[in-house]
């Protein structure tokens, strides 16, 4: 089934809908409310979990209800956590705004313990790394318990992805030790300078990917699809109406390292991903909007 390792952080979404963004200063109603798991690495690790992947999570949480929540939702998925729990922080928490008239959010996230993740956190977790197919991690907790995740990795020759998000420059060291980088256009702006708007403008992005050291560069492109560089453009997947793209990255990189640790190919991968993503945004939130691995391949055909 494939073993991959995921090092990121879990926050509580608080997620409101609403016609409008409040302006500072002013009380506005809102739609909706709903909580539900979150983070960018605990949402990968769940959608790779669910896909029938052997998953270590690494991460760390405060000694709160926010941290049941997570370990609840792991034991779920599948996910085995491999958590530092730090009694005196808190679990972090995610404020997102759903702007209902255009379907577009704005959030922040506070990663709480998880923001206190360090090299340390990477040694404890070193036996775990080693021993997967795929290591995976994004640039939500600090960047260098990233940076030692992938050092450690490359040395062991497990097979290294990297989701830059949030966007920031990333050193080159940094970019060498990915086999895989997959940031979507804001993301891959901020590492390239080079604005990213259709396939023709994604071969140049990956091209400069290329050359900043990278192995494969992916660059996910919402609606329409994943640009897989070598390939071309892997179409998204309409699996129905869309509700909530919130996570919609992470179903896709957790699909995409699962099929990976199983042996797929990058373009078979790719599309596997895709079809993860793909039914995920027409569920609302995001860890719990990833599909069943029935589902994936009953779409898969
Ligand atoms: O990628 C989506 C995630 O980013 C949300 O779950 C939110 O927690 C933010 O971290
Ligand atoms: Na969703």
């Amino acid at each position: 089934m494939g073993k991959v390792a995921v090092l990121g952080i879990f926050v509580a979404d608080a997620a409101f809908r609403a016609d409008r963004m409040p302006v500072m200063g002013e009380t506005i109603l809102g739609n909706s409310f709903a909580l539900g798991p979150g983070g960018k690495g605990s949402n990968q690790a769940v959608a790779a979990g669910k896909m029938g992947a052997e998953v270590a999570f690494i991460s760390a949480l405060g000694a709160d209800a926010f941290a049941q929540m997570a370990r609840d939702m792991w034991a779920d998925a599948g996910v085995t956590p491999v958590i530092r729990e730090i009694a005196d922080s808190y679990t972090g928490a995610a404020f997102i705004y759903v702007d209902e008239a255009t379907g577009n959010n704005a959030i922040i996230v506070s990663p709480g313990a998880a923001g206190l993740i360090g090299v340390d956190d990477i040694a404890r977790a070193r036996g775990e790394i080693e021993s997967a197919d795929v290591f995976m991690t994004q640039l939500e907790q600090p960047m260098e318990a990233a940076l030692e995740g992938l050092r450690v990795a490359r040395a062991a020759g497990v097979t290294t992805v990297l989701n830059p998000a949030p966007a920031a420059e990333l050193a080159r060291e940094m970019l060498e030790l990915c086999d895989y980088i997959t940031p979507n256009e804001t993301e891959t702006e901020a590492i390239t300078g080079i604005a990213v708007t259709d396939a023709a403008s994604a071969k140049r992005a990956c091209a400069a990917l290329r050359d900043l050291g990278v192995g494969v560069p992916i660059i996910t492109m919402g609606e329409q699809g994943v640009y897989l560089d070598g390939h071309g453009m892997v179409p998204a997947i309409n699996a129905g109406e869309v509700v909530e793209t919130t996570g919609a990255g992470d179903a896709f990189n957790g699909g995409f390292a699962s099929a990976l640790a199983r042996g797929l190919s990058p373009l078979e991968a790719a599309k596997f991903g895709s079809v993860v993503a793909g039914i995920s945004v027409t569920r609302p939130g995001a860890a719990a909007s990833m599909p069943t691995r029935g589902e994936v391949d009953e779409k898969l055909g």
